[in-house]
């Protein structure tokens, strides 16, 4: 199905007329003749497609053209007519930071991506800001080194060409399917054939994605809201891993989660309520909603209903999510949450998927164990949390839970049967159980 998709391309207003679920990446190359945009891997792991998308860094392998309906989208052509890409490039020349044809232009956009966003990054930051950009013969240290010193004469460059004038300005209809409110995309929903596309980062991965019909939701408002009331901390779920990590109200269990989710172009397109509907037990965010036993606003256009998230999944890849209906928000409780334990456990920190995860939460009231809460993630089809051991510690006191720490953890290491992954069996068991007791020990356990 051919349909017409309004956007920005290098400031200038573009129609893209195609199907809608294409990669950005291979319109961009094939339709428009941008071919510094690079094709690596197709899966968001090695940063050669990044370009800009509203001034944030996105992989263009994983966007479906359907969701950049009305977005300014950056190539490397159009920041390289930029004061700023001259001060980054000046800054890559001083200090011989020369890469390869193949990695540069996703390295350059990577480098925008960073000082756009954060005008003066210590040396760890810009680790991170090019941590999803993989070098295939090594030359990082003298790319870091050229950030720092372009960090200096950035914040005088100039930045046109990277924000366009004209849609970002001038709104157009949007594509039918990328409707804007909530009530448009649930009567959409009636569609059942249409998959609901949040941030596209796992969706887009299959070489098969193009041939899928996508509903996408990533643009309507109340999907993306970050508030708190008395009792909860309600998190849109269109919200991506960065705007939870930037939002003031996000507690630290949930921010340290999302802050170790793969790299920057990840976290600025990848939401938490795809990261939940997915029904993967690898998810990280979902990990953080299952220990602090965090409630799912569920909508249709029938109503609502809340259910502990616990109650979501049934098996692998399985959820109870009707054909009808979306995830509208996540409550999460906002009592007892601060005392926590966060471990990710991956081959590097920039590759998406972890090995084994964990999260535990104990909260201590006047010296007794008034909650007790453990998760595990990775280790076999859906995320673990075996409320009936870890309520063997509360109510007790410090003294009490180390009487029993070995029967909690026997408890513990007969309940968890890791399932074969990239890893095997046993030594996913030894890391949850290493992990367990440093969280038990670190509690003074
Ligand atoms: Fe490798 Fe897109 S081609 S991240
Ligand atoms: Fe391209 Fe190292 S510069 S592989």
């Amino acid at each position: 199905m051919a349909v017409d998709i309004r956007f920005d391309l290098n400031g200038n207003e573009t129609i893209y007329t195609g199907n809608p679920s294409e990669r950005l990446l291979d319109v961009l190359r094939d339709s428009y003749g941008l071919t510094g945009t690079k094709c690596g891997c197709k899966e968001g792991e090695c940063g050669a497609c990044a370009v800009l998308i509203s001034n944030r860094l996105v992989n263009s392998c994983l966007v479906a053209m359907g969701s950049i309906s009305n977005k300014c989208v950056v190539t490397i052509e159009g920041y390289s007519k930029t004061e700023r890409f001259s001060a980054l490039d000046n800054a890559y020349a001083s200090v011989s930071a020369v890469q390869c044809g193949f990695c540069i232009p996703g390295m350059m956009m990577a480098s925008e991506g960073l000082l756009a966003s954060n005008p003066d990054p210590t040396e760890e930051e810009i680790r991170i800001g090019i941590s999803g950009n993989i070098c295939r013969c090594t030359g990082y240290n003298s790319i870091v080194k050229a950030i720092d010193i372009a960090a200096k004469d950035y914040k005088n460059a100039k930045k046109e060409n990277t924000a366009s004038s004209g849609i970002g300005s001038q709104k157009s209809k949007p594509y039918e399917f990328a409707p804007t409110t909530l009530a448009e995309a649930l009567k959409f929903r009636k569609i059942t054939s249409l998959i609901p596309y949040s941030g596209g980062t796992d969706l887009m991965v299959p070489p098969t994605c193009r041939e899928s019909e996508y509903l996408f939701i990533n643009n309507i408002l109340e999907m993306r809201n970050i508030t708190s009331d008395e009792v909860f901390i309600r998190i849109g779920a269109a919200c991506t891993f960065t705007e939870v990590i930037e939002n003031p109200l996000t507690p630290a269990i949930l921010k340290e989660a999302c802050q170790q989710i793969a790299a920057p172009a990840i976290r600025n397109a990848g939401t938490v309520g795809g990261n939940i509907a997915n029904g993967s037990a690898k998810a990280d965010s979902a990990l953080i909603f299952m220990v602090t036993d965090s409630l799912l606003r569920l909508v249709s256009t029938d109503g609502e209903r809340t259910l502990p998230i616990k109650e979501f999944y049934c098996g692998k890849g399985k959820t109870v999510l009707a054909d009808d209906e979306l995830i509208l928000e996540i409550l999460i409780p906002k009592k007892g949450i601060d005392n926590y334990y966060y471990k990710k456990v991956g081959a590097r920190n920039a590759l998406a998927i972890s090995r084994t995860s964990f999260a535990g939460i104990l909260d201590i009231d006047d010296g007794i164990i008034v909650d007790c809460a453990t998760a595990f993630g990775a280790v076999c089809d859906v995320i673990i949390r075996y409320n009936e051991i870890d309520n063997k510690l509360i109510g007790k006191t410090l003294e009490e839970a180390r009487c029993l720490k070995n029967e909690y953890l026997k408890a513990y290491d007969e309940a968890i049967q890791p399932r074969r992954g990239r890893v095997g069996i046993e030594y996913r068991k030894d890391i949850c159980m290493n992990l367990l007791r440093d969280f038990l020990e670190s509690n003074g356990i």
